[in-house]
C-alpha cells in the first residue's frame, strides 16, 4: 500500500483529500471525537474501544485516516475481498468536515478501485436509525439488500447495502 492516496477535489479551489495509513495518534483522536456523535453515541461505544478498533492492524482490513489539507478529517476501515468486492466497514467524518463532499470523493475512489480490481460489488451497512447515512449511500447507487436485526445491539436493525459494479469495457 502506498503511503498516501490523493483524491482530487471536484470543486475548484477546494483542498484535496488524502488517505493515509492510520497512525496510533490519529486513531486516538478520532475514537474520542467520533464516539460523541451518531451513530456511535446510540450504541454507547466507549472512546477507547473505537480508538482501538481504528488503530488495529489486521491483514485484509486497512485503516485509513482522511486528511483535508493538513487537518485530520475522519477515518475509514475497509474489509477487502468481502463478497466479490470490498465491504466499507467504517466511514466517519468529524462534524466540521461533513457536508463538504469528502464522503463523495471516498465512495468514488472506492468504486474506481473496485472497477480496476474487477470486483463485482461494493458493500456497506448502516444502522436503520441513521437516515442521513442511508440516504447518502442510496444517492450513490447503493441498494438495500437485507435487514439484519440485533447485529450490534438488541432491538436495533442494520441495513446491508450493495452497489453492483459496472465492468470495464
Ligand atoms: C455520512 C457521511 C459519511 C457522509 O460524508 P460527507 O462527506 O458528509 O458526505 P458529502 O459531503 O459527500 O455529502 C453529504 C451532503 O453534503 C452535501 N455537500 C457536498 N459538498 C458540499 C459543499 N461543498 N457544500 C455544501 N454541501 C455539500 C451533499 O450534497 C450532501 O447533501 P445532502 O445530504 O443534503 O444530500 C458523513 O456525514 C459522516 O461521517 N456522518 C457521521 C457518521 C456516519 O453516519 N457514518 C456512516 C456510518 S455507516
Amino acid at each position: 500500500m502506498s503511503q498516501q492516496i490523493l483524491l482530487r477535489a471536484g470543486v475548484e479551489g477546494s483542498a484535496d483529500v488524502a488517505l493515509r495509513p492510520m497512525t496510533e495518534g490519529s486513531a486516538a483522536v478520532l475514537g474520542s471525537k467520533l464516539a460523541n456523535i451518531q451513530p456511535w453515541t446510540r450504541y454507547q461505544v466507549p472512546p477507547y474501544a473505537l480508538s482501538a478498533f481504528l488503530g488495529d492492524i489486521e491483514p485484509g482490513a486497512p485503516r485509513y485516516e482522511l486528511r483535508l489539507g493538513d487537518a485530520l478529517a475522519g477515518g475509514m476501515v475497509l474489509r477487502l475481498n468481502w463478497m466479490r468486492g470490498p465491504y466499507l466497514q467504517f466511514l466517519g467524518l468529524l462534524p466540521d468536515f461533513q457536508h463538504q463532499g469528502i464522503g463523495d470523493l471516498v465512495l468514488r475512489w472506492l468504486e474506481d478501485t473496485a472497477v480496476k480490481c474487477e470486483d463485482r460489488n461494493l458493500w456497506v451497512a448502516a444502522s436503520e436509525f441513521n437516515a442521513r447515512a442511508l440516504s447518502f449511500y442510496e444517492r450513490h447507487g447503493f441498494e438495500r439488500v437485507a435487514t439484519i436485526d440485533d447485529l450490534v445491539r438488541d432491538g436495533i436493525n442494520e441495513i446491508l447495502l450493495r452497489k453492483k459494479i459496472a465492468p470495464l469495457r
